[in-house]
């Protein structure tokens, strides 16, 4: 219950050593359920219980990868340079230092109309369910607000929003791998750009020169559509999770709503909990352990967040806890470059919806389950909002 602030003290952030297997467990300790046995995506939190009590690293034949799921070593594990993010797709010569400069742009992104257009987006969204006596708040309303979001902050026309969210939804993964027609569709855009910069994202690529030399055409358009990929998709699946937890506590949204500060802090919660990315891949650089060079290493984000070795009681909602300290958005040098952005997106989302919708509740008898074993939210989220 919120309200109630918990015991344990608050966390200090410190910069993670790197990752130390834990010793390898003896072949009497058994092997745990994998990933993908039956029932693990319907609740992953008895197989993470079990993997963070007592195979805290294993290989999991069937998913095919190393499973981390203890805080600490996940938080290592992220930050340690041996373990590299697997590309989506073929690298391009000087990939890394292409998505360096996209996220740092990312990070400077969040301006005073960046913050306006997307407080004014949710208004609009919220005001046209006002009239509807259902509505699934997944489909009308968290999947449109990110992807407006994202729109905004590359600086594409506000009319295109409903073309881009097509793309977010069906063509690209979470870090832009495919994109079929997004290319054909940004290149006009870079070409006005690179004549006419404006204070937006695709301006600050087009006008880069890391080496010295503007970026080649394709790979602005390359990293606009990971910027597009990481942001819609899965903003949206946390959005989502975010709501819902909201409606199944009513005394934490009524706090919000008279004290509109706390919503940063329901956010922070929310991603603990419930992050919108379970897992985040690695491959191995160099044998570390048990681990073998090349193999694929998978960080249990959603394990991690509710590790009792971490959080007091952790499966407890409760938006005035003291330990904080997800890692929802990734550590160390991958570390999400879009969770300002997010953060605002949720936070006028929500803002919106107290606003046009005060008796905004579930729809009576509804009360979909989370799903998805990497990307995991509710896929509908059915509500009465008058
Ligand atoms: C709640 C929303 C979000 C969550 C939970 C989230 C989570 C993450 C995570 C866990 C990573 C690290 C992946 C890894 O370590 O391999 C990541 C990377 C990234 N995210 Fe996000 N993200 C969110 C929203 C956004 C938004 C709104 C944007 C853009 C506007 C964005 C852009 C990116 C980019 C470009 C990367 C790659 C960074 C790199 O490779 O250096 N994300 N995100």
């Amino acid at each position: 219950m919120p309200g109630r602030p918990s015991q344990a003290p608050p966390f200090t952030p410190s910069a993670p050593s790197p990752y130390t297997p834990p010793p390898w467990p003896s072949p009497e300790a058994g092997a745990p359920a994998s990933l993908l046995d039956p029932g693990t995506e319907r609740d992953p939190h008895p197989l993470y219980r079990t993997l963070r009590g007592r195979f805290p690293l294993v290989y999991d034949e069937p998913f095919g990868a190393w499973l981390i799921s203890r805080y600490a070593d996940v938080r290592a594990a992220l930050a340690d340079p041996r373990l590299v993010a697997p590309s989506p797709g073929p690298v391009p010569a000087h990939g890394g230092a292409y998505r360096a400069l996209a996220s740092s742009a990312l990070r400077d992104q969040v301006t005073a109309a960046l913050r306006a257009g997307v407080e004014r987006t949710a208004h609009v969204l919220a005001s046209r369910l006002a009239s509807r006596p259902e509505a699934d708040l997944v489909a009308d309303f968290c999947q449109w607000l990110p992807a407006a979001a994202a729109v905004a902050a590359l600086g594409l026309p506000y009319e295109d929003t409903a073309r881009v969210h097509a793309w977010c939804r069906t063509g690209l993964d979470h870090l832009g791998g495919r994109r079929p027609g997004l290319d054909a569709y940004l290149l006009p855009h870079v070409v006005r750009r690179r004549a006419h910069p404006g204070d937006d994202l695709l301006s600050v690529l087009c006008a880069a020169r890391p080496d010295g030399h503007p970026l080649p055409d394709e790979a602005v358009t390359g990293l606009a559509g990971t910027v597009l990929g990481a942001a819609g998709e899965t903003t949206a699946r946390a959005l989502a999770s975010f709501l819902s937890g909201l409606l199944d506590h009513p005394r934490a949204l009524g706090l919000i709503r008279d004290r509109p500060e706390l919503a940063g802090a329901a956010w922070e919660e929310s991603l603990r909990r419930d992050p919108p990315l379970q897992i985040v891949a690695r491959r191995a650089l160099e044998p570390i352990g048990p681990i073998p060079e090349g193999a694929t290493v998978a960080c249990l984000l959603g394990a991690a967040g509710r590790d009792p070795a971490r959080f007091a009681d952790p499966d407890r909602y409760d938006i005035f806890r003291a330990d904080r300290g997800d890692l929802a958005y990734g550590s160390g040098q991958y570390y999400c470059p879009g969770a300002p952005l997010a953060r605002l997106t949720a936070e006028a989302g929500l803002r919106a919806l107290l606003t046009v919708l005060p008796d905004l509740r579930r729809a009576p008898g509804s009360r979909p389950r989370p799903e998805g074993l990497v990307s995991r939210s509710p896929r509908t989220l059915p509500v009465c909002p008058s």
